[in-house]
């Protein structure tokens, strides 16, 4: 069994993954998020299990069944990611950031339920930006091997390669949220790998389990 064990692709590796759409508290019972289910997050962390790895899951609130034999911890907002992913950095040799980070969030969180007024006509909400997380620790990273996700609805390949350097990421999936099937909330996925300085590799239309095996054979073929 011990042997076994050992054989396993990731065995000894911590690995850290990132899942769901981040929400941002407008007031206490309001917040802003997007359509990401927590899928293909779930499915890489379940996967890279599969495959003898120290799994860490950090979450938004998601509708799943939390992977089995995974460490699992669950975040709101943004901010609470990026605090949560920076504090497990430095113990983890592979990290992919599949959660759909919240780009902005209201600049106040009011404490009180925000009433409406009679006659009020609208209402504008101001937000700030958050902190792009894989940008702040590009400059951090030293063993780690960093995978980034990309939802894109137009000019895939272009945009892709752009959050490539500009993350200085060692791999990025990039997603046609565009497309039947791809993306948010169905339990298929097609994605494009790429990865510095070689040609970018498209699968299937395939579960998302097997595209997160995918994914993790291609980290580990990079040198995960
Ligand atoms: N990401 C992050 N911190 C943010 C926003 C995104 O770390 N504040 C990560 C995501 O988890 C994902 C990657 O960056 O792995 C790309 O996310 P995406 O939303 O596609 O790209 P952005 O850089 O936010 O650009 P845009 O949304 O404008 O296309
Ligand atoms: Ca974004």
């Amino acid at each position: 069994l011990l042997s076994q064990t050992k054989a396993l692709p990731l065995h000894g590796k911590r690995v850290l993954v990132t899942a769901g759409g981040t929400r941002e508290m407008i007031d206490p019972v309001r917040y802003i998020s997007n359509r990401s289910s927590g899928k293909m997050g779930y499915a890489v962390a379940q996967a890279a299990r599969e495959m003898g790895a120290d799994v860490t899951l950090i979450s938004a609130p998601t509708a799943l069944t939390k992977p089995a034999g995974v460490h699992y911890v669950e975040i709101n907002s943004a901010e609470e990611l990026a605090t949560t992913v920076k504090a497990h950095f430095d113990a983890t040799d592979l990290l992919v950031m599949a959660a759909a980070v919240s780009d902005f969030r209201p600049v106040q969180a009011v404490d009180q339920k925000i009433k409406k007024q009679p006659g009020q006509n609208g209402m504008t909400l101001e937000l700030a930006e958050t902190e792009d997380i894989l940008k702040t620790l590009a400059p951090l990273k030293q063993h780690q091997f960093v995978v980034g996700f990309a939802a894109e609805t137009q000019n895939l390949l272009a945009n892709a390669e752009k959050k490539l350097a500009a993350k200085k990421l060692d791999m990025l999936v990039a997603n046609d949220v565009s497309k039947p099937g791809v993306g948010f909330n169905g339990d298929t996925n097609q994605v494009t790998l790429l990865t510095p300085n070689s040609t970018p590799v498209t699968t299937n239309l395939l579960s998302k389990q097997a595209i997160a095996q995918t994914i993790l054979k291609a980290a580990i073929e990079r040198g995960a």
